[in-house]
């Protein structure tokens, strides 16, 4: 690999399908391979794609354009679900039309939408969840309480819909198992008041979360299912179907950005370092709290630098503090876990371009 790294033209995105396809089967070991769906918002690369469809992963799409690439690459209908609580009218319309029949909702108007340009499917009430442990918490935007929950599967019974279950987001690159046996304990609350009122439910859909390793180490995902297996026996022992969509967990660390040194500076006593990949182009996660681990393809002393994108905005700083040898220009630089939500969040501001994906 370290040749690769010296090589390539940067920035570049390395991506291991090695890495991908071990996280596939440690998912599919623990959840089975009909139950992951890879959410393909954390990296919708279509070399990357084809690699988890010739290994038959299902996968999670929200939008036209997703939607389109794997049309594009021919995948059954019935192997994609969606699970934004919030769709265009477009999307839903193509999505019933290339063969989805599985929608999650929070919303009246989105369970109407659904009845309206899906008619039949059904339709998986996601629920608001703690995100208690999680670095890159989604508790805000989406999710209902118990009793709204109740009030859109009546709706969908009404519209003729299939009360399919209940989803639940815990936050991504959430670390703490409980937040999951917190969320699914919510689950059976809301599916025992559902049976009494006579809704005949099948499914939960635990969503992602799975956190990966970026500075620290983290849970393993077999130390999670186990947490999320007793606790589904204990809370919903009826339930057929459990489902999973994870992104960052699949993908993260599979990625390298490599990146090339173009400037350094000694300001106010500091050394600062000018890389061409920063938050514009590819490390958007770091505005957030993500930090990535950063390796240097030189040994020798090290010295403490600030490690700054090569945008003229002084938000693109990628680390105020970092131990490295005493770099130079044209020298290599890796942030390493940094295939998941890196190149999806991109922008090419200033000029500066998204690295390309190279599978390897
Ligand atoms: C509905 C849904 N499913 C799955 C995911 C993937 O989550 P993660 O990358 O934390 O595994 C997301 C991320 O935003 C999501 O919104």
């Amino acid at each position: 690999m370290n040749s690769i790294y010296s090589t390539v033209t940067t920035p570049c995105l390395i991506m291991e399908q090695e890495k991908i396809l071990e996280m596939l089967s440690v998912f599919v070991k623990h959840f089975g391979r009909e139950s992951v769906f890879y959410a393909i918002k954390a990296n919708s690369d279509i070399a990357l794609l084809r690699l988890l469809n010739d290994n038959m992963a299902n996968f999670e799409v929200s939008s036209c354009a997703e939607l389109n690439v794997l049309h594009n690459m021919r995948v059954d209908g019935q192997r994609i679900i969606s699970a934004s609580p919030i769709k265009t009218k477009e999307f839903v319309k193509s999505a019933f039309e290339a063969g989805l029949n599985y929608f999650v909702v929070d919303s009246v108007d989105e369970v109407r939408k659904i009845a309206t340009y899906a008619p039949r499917s059904s339709v998986v009430i996601r629920l608001t969840v703690s995100n208690k442990g999680s670095e890159w918490p989604l508790e805000r935007k989406f999710g209902v309480d118990t009793r709204q929950a109740i009030e859109l599967l009546e709706e969908a019974q009404r519209l003729e819909l299939a009360t399919w279950g209940f989803s639940f987001h815990v936050g991504s690159q959430c670390n703490r198992p409980d937040t999951w046996k917190d969320a699914i304990r919510k689950v059976g609350l809301a599916w025992r008041i559902a049976e009494k009122k006579g809704i005949r439910l099948q499914g939960i859909n635990i969503g992602g979360g799975f956190p990966i390793r970026y500075i620290h180490a983290v849970t393993a995902i077999s130390e999670i299912a186990k947490i999320i297996f007793a606790s589904i026996r204990e809370e919903i022992p009826k339930v057929k179907t459990i489902l999973v969509e994870p992104g960052r967990a699949l993908v993260g660390e599979a990625g390298t950005i490599v990146a090339t040194v173009i400037g350094k500076s000694i300001r106010n006593k500091e050394r600062w370092l000018y890389v061409d990949a920063g938050v514009f182009n590819a490390l958007t996660e770091i505005l957030g709290g993500i930090h990535y681990p950063i390796e240097a393809q030189k040994q020798g002393k090290q010295f403490k630098w600030k490690v700054a994108g090569p945008t003229c905005d002084s938000m693109d700083i990628v680390s105020e503090q970092e131990w490295l040898p005493d770099l130079n220009i044209d020298d290599r630089v890796l942030f390493k876990s940094a295939g998941a939500y890196t190149t999806v969040y991109a922008s090419t501001f200033n000029g500066y371009p998204i690295p390309p994906t190279i599978l390897v």
